[in-house]
């Protein structure tokens, strides 16, 4: 097993090194190539990341890497190539897309996200799960950061491949991407493992400002004291590659700066569906506060949040707690 997963790695390298060099040598390159540049990326930083091209046709990757043993059964487990079972046929996954290697901290790669040239959908195609790949653990563009920077002390998360290339290409070379997937906590164990700072940087879309409270709620029961998470809100219909583009990094940088503390999120996301002017909607933002609270780990922050809500109550932490208490008790 160990044998296999090993030579998955080696699969997946030679497929990634196919790629690049389809782009530098494919007929088919210069759509691709033209593509990357219509959207503001140089050949250094497309290198950096070692973006590549999946050509058009059925069955590029499989001819190229015909030679290794086993190949098709090889390459099915990496998810590069897909058995069709009716038809008793082998196809490459990627055909004509734009290819981001997908590297582990060690620099290995483990899967690829492909991007169409146009406007097809989908969009982005991303590897399956595999022995070698898990979405929930990977970030995007964390080896490059790493590499990249001299001593990381907060790392930006982003949505997108192209919001990691942007901002690199732009000087911002400290942000990572979920892979189409939540944030979840294995990530954050693992990025505050390197920094003491995560910020959150969604698009300004209802789809990214739900992924945003969707990490709130997954960073409460991780964050300690001495860590801190923000969250960024981009303007309506923005994402950090078209922002960044627009207004240039240092504008970008300022954006940061301003970025809500989780605390400050916590309670204003709360607020928008409870009256605070009214007794009833004290108590209701009050009980969906309470639990969220509960869930972090024993923290300053925590106290701090749990004095705000005795602030906006006027009950007294005593009080609070023998609500809690009660809760507890009740509870099927
Ligand atoms: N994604 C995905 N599958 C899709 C759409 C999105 O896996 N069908 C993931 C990709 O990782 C993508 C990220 O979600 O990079 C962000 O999605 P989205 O905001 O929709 O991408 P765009 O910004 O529209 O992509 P682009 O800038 O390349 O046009
Ligand atoms: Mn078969
Ligand atoms: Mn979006
Ligand atoms: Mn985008
Ligand atoms: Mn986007």
């Amino acid at each position: 097993r160990e044998k296999q997963i090993k030579s998955q790695f080696s699969v997946l390298e030679q497929a990634n090194q196919f790629y690049q060099q389809q782009l530098r040598t494919s007929e088919q390159r210069q759509r691709a190539v033209d593509y990357l540049k219509q959207r503001g990326l140089t050949g250094q930083i497309a290198a950096r990341f070692q973006v590549g091209y999946a050509p058009p046709g059925w069955d590029n990757l499989l001819t190229h890497l015909s030679s290794l043993d086993d190949a098709q059964s090889q390459l099915e487990r990496t998810g590069l190539v897909i058995h069709n079972e009716e038809r008793h046929r082998y196809y490459d996954r990627f055909r004509d897309r734009i290819m981001f290697p997908i590297r582990d901290m060690r620099g290995r790669t483990i899967g690829f996200g492909g991007r169409v040239l146009g406007d097809d959908k989908p969009k982005y195609l991303n590897s399956p799960e595999t022995d070698t790949f898990h979405k929930g653990r990977e970030l995007y563009g964390l080896y490059e950061a790493r590499q990249h920077t001299g001593t990381l002390s907060r790392l930006l998360i982003v949505e997108g491949y192209m919001d990691v290339v942007s901002l690199a290409q732009h000087g911002i070379t400290w942000s990572v991407a979920t892979l189409g997937t939540a944030t979840t906590a294995s990530h954050l164990e693992r990025l505050f493992k390197l920094v003491p700072e995560v910020i959150f940087c969604f698009d300004g879309d209802n789809a990214g400002r739900n992924a945003a409270k969707r990490a709130l709620d997954t960073t409460l029961p991780v964050i300690k004291d001495g860590q801190q998470a923000r969250f960024l809100f981009l303007p309506e219909g923005e994402d950090p590659d078209t922002l960044v583009r627009k207004e240039g990094e240092e504008a970008f940088t300022k954006r940061v700066a301003q970025a809500l503390p989780l605390s400050e999120f916590f309670f204003k996301a709360l607020s928008e569906d409870a009256d605070l002017a009214s007794m009833d909607g004290r108590a209701r933002f009050s009980n969906q506060a309470l639990p969220l609270i509960q869930s972090m780990q024993p923290s300053l922050l925590q106290q701090m949040m749990m004095d705000r809500i005795c602030e906006i109550t006027g009950l007294s932490l005593d009080q609070l707690n023998s609500v809690i208490d009660l809760h507890r008790a009740t509870e099927p």
